[in-house]
Formats: C-alpha cells, structure tokens, sequence
C-alpha cells in the first residue's frame, strides 16, 4: 500500500462505544450509526438507565424498530451498573445474549449517571461475578472528586480506582473507555491482554486548544474533556500502532443543537455520521492506513470473543463536505467536524 492509494477497503467495521438514546433521537441518529457499522456497543445511559435485562431487551427491540429498511446492524447491549445491580440478573442476561457487556460509570461523572456506581466496593459481587464468567466491564474512567481537577480526573481514576481494582480482580476484563490521556495509553500498553481501550475520532483530532481558544467551542466539549497536545499524540501512536488493545468507538453522543450551546451545555460530541471519515483522514496523515482495518475492524472483535463482520467497506480518497447541520427528526444535530472537508468517503 504506497501513499497514492486512493481507495481502500477493510472488513466491515464496528463501533465500541455509541449513545444511540431512545425515542425521537434514537431514530434520526440510528441510520448514521447502521451505515458506517455492523456492531455497536450501546451505551445504556438513558434516563431512566438500562439496569436490567428485562430494560435492556426492550431497548434492544427499540433500536432494532427504529433502523432503516435492511439496515443489517447489530446493537449489542450493556448493563448500566448501579450500587444496586442484581448479578443474577446479569448473569442471566448475558448466558442469554442480552448483555455483550456491563458499563461502569462512577455517579456524576458524566451525562445521565447520577444512578452511577457510588463506591466500586459495593459492587464487588457484581464485578467478582463478571470475572467469572468473562463479561467485560466498560469504564468510564474518571474520579468524581471535586478537589480533583476536570484535566486529571482521567490519570486520577487510573491510579485510584483501576489499579486497585485489577489487583483484586486481575482476570477481570476491562475495556477503558475514550482513553483521553498518555496515562491511560500507557497503563492499557503494560496491562496484561485482559485490559484494552478504545478511543474516539475527537480525541485523536483534537486537543483542548480547539475548545477554548478564540471562542468556547460547546460542539468539542465532550467528557473526558480533551486534554493537551501531548495526550492527543499519544493517542495517535496508540490507534496506529497496530496493537490489538485499541480499537475504535465513537462515544457518538448526540444532544440538541440547543442543548450544547447553553449557559450550561450538555457534555458529547455526536460524530457518527462521518465516522470512519474521520478516522480514515487520521490514519492517512499518520502514514498507517494500512493498520485501520485492525483498529476498526480486527482489535474490537478479538477482545470481545466475537466473529469478525462479514463483507467489506470501502473508503476512498474523495472530499466529504460535512454539513453544518444534521436534521434530528425536527431538531438540530450539529455533527463533529461540521463546516469542514475530509479527505475521505465512505462508498456506497
Ligand atoms: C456521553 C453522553 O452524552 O451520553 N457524553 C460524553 O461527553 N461523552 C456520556 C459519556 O460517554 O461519558
Ligand atoms: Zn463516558
Ligand atoms: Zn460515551
């Protein structure tokens, strides 16, 4: 594959990490998801959040309701995990295929998770349960300590609550959610295969320069907020260096137009309509267009124990003009890159 390649086709892709919410939102924004992806990790943070199977069963059945004719996409779900969860419940659900995985948010730490895990200790049974039977945990991985500042919560949860917990739980299987940091780079690299990490388009394209100078930026506000220059570099070799602990997902996570430009605007950055776009012009300018197809495609299927997708995508070197407005079934969705031109298109 020289630098002329102008085309470029991988094994259809998955998404590790999309908000597809529910109700109106779920519907305009779950084609953008189908079309790019066979699979997406779903994230259960709706209000009132997916805590059992019985939820997440008919959340599944939404979502499956609300795709395109011949759509071909398949939600995996995940449990929202509370100081509360029932680990029979969960158990059940994922011997019967509901649950693909359960997701740790620490309460208040982001969007929709105030019914979050309060202390890790007191899901202890729950996580001791999920070694057992292989169900991989999902982090959203920040401390919620006010004292800590919102640039360190990252590199604080790694040190305070991961380390600890994988010592007491070492076969536990973790995937550290939109790593932001070279911290969490570095700890995923040295963890043992149990433990990976994926990473989204905006952390890869931007730092927090792009948020906060000449303007507050709300569309690039998201959590983990971007961090440093450093960081975003960081997460650049990670994604292209072809290890199989980083793999993609979006944290697509849309909110109205109106909600993110407010006095107090919403944390998320919806990036699904032209994901692998993005990704695709990232891999291209660090020379490694050869090894998106693992990240995409390869890494996420293999941590996860499932079959790679059958058929193929194809991506070709073309201007893609993102708009600056995606319609959201009569509000607005203002889409990561909007306004701007990326270097490749997803054919078909
Ligand atoms: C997500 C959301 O809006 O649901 N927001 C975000 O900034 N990433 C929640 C999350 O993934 O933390
Ligand atoms: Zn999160
Ligand atoms: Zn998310």
């Amino acid at each position: 594959m020289g630098a002329a390649m102008d085309a470029l086709t991988i094994r259809r892709p998955d998404d590790w990490h999309v908000h597809l919410r529910d109700g109106a939102m779920l519907r305009a924004v779950a084609g953008h998801t189908a079309r790019q992806f066979a699979r997406a990790i779903v994230m259960p943070n709706l209000s009132p959040p997916v805590t059992t199977s019985a939820l997440a069963r008919d959340y599944r059945d939404r979502i499956i309701a609300a795709l395109p004719q011949g759509a071909g996409f398949t939600p995996l779900m995940t449990c929202y995990l509370t100081d509360h969860t029932d680990p029979d419940d969960l158990a059940r659900g994922a011997a019967e295929g509901v649950f693909t995985a359960a997701k740790l948010y620490p309460a208040g730490a982001t969007t929709n998770s105030a019914s979050g895990v309060t202390r890790v200790a007191a899901i202890l049974p729950v996580l001791e349960r999920m070694q057992e039977i292989g169900l991989p945990l999902c982090v959203h991985g920040e401390v919620t300590d006010p004292a800590v500042d919102i640039f360190d919560r990252e590199a604080v949860f790694i040190e305070r609550v991961l380390i600890p917990l994988l010592r007491d739980l070492p076969a536990l299987r973790v995937v550290f959610e939109h790593a932001t940091t070279r911290e969490a780079v570095a700890f995923v690299s040295e963890a043992p295969d149990t433990v990976a990490a994926t990473i989204t388009p905006q952390h890869l394209h931007i730092n927090r320069n792009a948020m906060l100078v000449g303007g507050i930026r709300p569309h690039l506000y998201c959590l983990p907020v971007a961090k440093r220059e450093e960081h975003r570099l960081a997460l650049r070799r990670a994604a292209t260096s072809g290890s199989g602990k980083f793999f993609l997902g979006t944290d697509s996570a849309p909110h109205p137009q109106h909600a993110k430009e407010s006095g107090c605007g919403c944390a998320g950055i919806f990036n699904a309509p032209f994901a692998l776009e993005s990704y695709a012009t990232m891999f291209d300018e660090e020379g490694a267009l050869d090894r998106l197809e693992g990240f995409a495609s390869l890494h996420g299927p293999r941590f996860y124990r499932l079959p790679v997708n059958e058929g193929t995508v194809t991506l070709e070197r073309a201007d893609s003009a993102v708009p600056p407005h995606i319609d959201a079934g009569g509000t607005a969705l203002v889409p990561f890159h909007a306004g701007e031109r990326l270097g490749w298109r997803l054919r078909g």
